[in-house]
């Protein structure tokens, strides 16, 4: 349990609370202790000493290996080098390249961190050592994040559902660095923590992440903090609402739909109040109008952006922003029984505007509709931003690298880009103009909930259709179908697995505010 984290070598400073709950002590199974690099370096199961390319390794004081493992070690990106006979505390020095340029990139740091981590595994290690000697200039808290980042999202593993787990030898992370690489590792243990959360719930299986599991998820945050706190809107309640297309969608399910809002409000009052909404379909089969069977588990992770909103408030009570956050997550299941919602139903938003559902399986727009329309009646946010494993379209457009953004407010959306390429989770711009929200109309009811046959852009309609849910209030849609899962290799995440995207996305804008 990581509880009250005590940092030595600096004074604590308000803005980064230091208390943690248990709960990410789940996500991820090291203890990570930051100290200033003065003295002796403790006995350490593994040295690990980052280095850039075409410099020599600096290693600490009493350390000494032999001369061969350091010449032939030339600093590249992602490059290793172990070597075994150390003379001094450490069992085993592991140096790893940061490549070269005048400035060290941020995500080679997350990598190296989680190269790192995973040797550590590989070599039964119980105890490594980061020993960051080198020029930071002022890109050391930059990279410390990165660092702590990379070493929680690299530890992350899901082993519940293994009957005979193999435990973990890794327990103890020390970073020995300068305060203001340190500063920055504390957020990016904060950070990676929430994206860790976030991808446990991705990876877990439907039948154990079911809309009252997201529940439960979001009840068991808002506990880690006094300044955060959780309702959760039944179907009952949803009726009284009026919120005929979010029930719609769950109709054909014995499970029932939830709406979770979660809200934190910072210690000194908050100037912006910005609403994150998170499509949270824990499975996906679509409906009446019912998926091919090839590859229809993955739609698991069609909760991605409920899972991304539940993580980001996970590490945000830490990060303490002074912002006031609202999180609504639509949270349902899209099966099909007797009683499910057919092509051609109308159904009616809270808003009242009524939605032809010509497909099924377009449902990811049916919940976020009322969720949207509930945020901008009754939340009143200064900005809100959803996201969304929306769909297959933005895929083929934009592939597993990249998020889709649009919306009404291109302030709003040049700060989400920024975030992206600050934070290595890119986002790029897709259009909404006037004909693709003149397609969405309806011919029985005011929209359709998919675009005329032939039309194409699907993302983009798929936006249009949303923009009627906002009103003026700016507003970002993130589709994140092709990067919520699935990605290339990082080090820190990749392969047939979650991501956790948007996490630290949301997170790094928040903290601008
Ligand atoms: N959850 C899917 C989108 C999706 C597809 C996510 C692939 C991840 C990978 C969404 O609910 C959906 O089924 N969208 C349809 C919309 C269509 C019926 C207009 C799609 O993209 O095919
Ligand atoms: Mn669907
Ligand atoms: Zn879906």
């Amino acid at each position: 349990m990581i509880k009250n984290i005590r940092v030595s070598g600096f004074s604590r400073r308000p803005a980064i609370a230091l208390e943690l709950g248990d709960s990410n002590d789940h996500e991820y199974g090291v203890k990570i202790a930051f100290k200033t690099p003065s003295g002796q370096l403790p006995k350490t199961d593994l040295l690990i000493v980052l280095s850039a390319e075409g410099k020599k390794p600096k290693l600490p004081s009493g350390v000494s290996v032999p001369p061969n493992a350091l010449k032939s070690f030339g600093g590249e990106s992602r490059e290793t080098r172990f070597a075994d006979a150390v003379e001094g505390p450490a069992a085993r020095v592991l140096l790893i390249g940061l490549g070269k340029g005048k400035k060290i990139d941020p995500d080679t740091v997350r990598r190296a961190a989680a190269i790192a981590v995973q040797k550590a595994e590989k070599t039964d290690a119980a105890s490594a050592t980061f020993w960051i000697d080198l020029a930071l200039g002022k890109q050391a808290a930059e990279l410390g994040q990165a660092l702590g980042e990379g070493i929680v999202m690299g530890a992350y593993r899901l082993t519940d559902f293994k009957s005979d787990p193999k435990t973990e030898s890794l327990k103890k992370v020390s970073i020995h660095a300068v305060t203001d690489f340190n500063r920055g590792a504390k957020i990016g243990e904060m950070t990676g923590g929430g994206n860790a959360l976030s991808r446990r719930l991705q990876d877990t299986p439907a039948n154990k992440m079911r809309p009252k599991d997201m529940v439960a998820e979001a009840r068991k945050i808002a506990r880690l903090s006094p300044r955060i706190s959780v309702k959760a809107i039944d179907e009952k309640g949803m009726a009284k609402l009026k919120m005929g297309s979010l029930l719609s969608v769950s109709q054909g399910s014995a499970e029932p739909a939830y709406l979770i809002h979660l809200v934190y409000k910072p210690a000194k009052k908050a100037k912006r109040r910005i609403c994150l909404v998170g499509k949270g379909l824990t499975f996906d089969s679509g409906g009446i109008s019912i998926k091919p069977s090839a590859r229809m588990d993955e739609m698991k992770y069609d909760m991605s952006g409920g899972a991304a909103v539940l993580g980001t408030f996970h590490s945000l009570a830490a990060l303490n922003p002074d912002v006031e956050v609202h999180g609504l997550v639509p949270t349902s299941e899209n099966l099909l029984n007797g009683e499910a919602v057919k092509p051609g139903d109308v159904v009616t938003a809270c808003n009242g505007l009524t939605i032809e559902v010509l497909n099924t399986d377009a449902e990811g727009r049916l919940i976020l509709a009322d969720a949207l329309a509930y945020a901008e009646e009754t939340i009143k946010p200064d900005a809100m931003i959803d996201l969304a494993t929306l769909t297959g379209a933005v895929v083929v457009a934009l592939g597993h690298e990249l998020t889709g953004v649009m919306g009404n407010d291109q302030a709003l959306i040049d700060a989400l880009v920024a975030s992206g390429e600050e934070t290595s989770e890119a986002v790029w711009p897709l259009p909404i103009v006037d004909f693709h929200k003149k397609d969405m109309k309806g011919e029985v009811g005011d929209l359709r909930n998919i675009s005329s046959p032939g039309t194409g852009a699907g993302s983009s309609t798929a936006g249009a259709f949303l923009s009627n849910f906002v009103g003026e209030i700016p507003w970002a849609h993130l589709d994140i179908a092709g990067t919520a899962w699935g990605a290339s290799d990082r080090d820190y995440q990749g392969g047939p697995k979650g991501t956790g995207v948007g996490v630290r996305l949301l997170l790094d804008y928040l903290r601008k505010q």
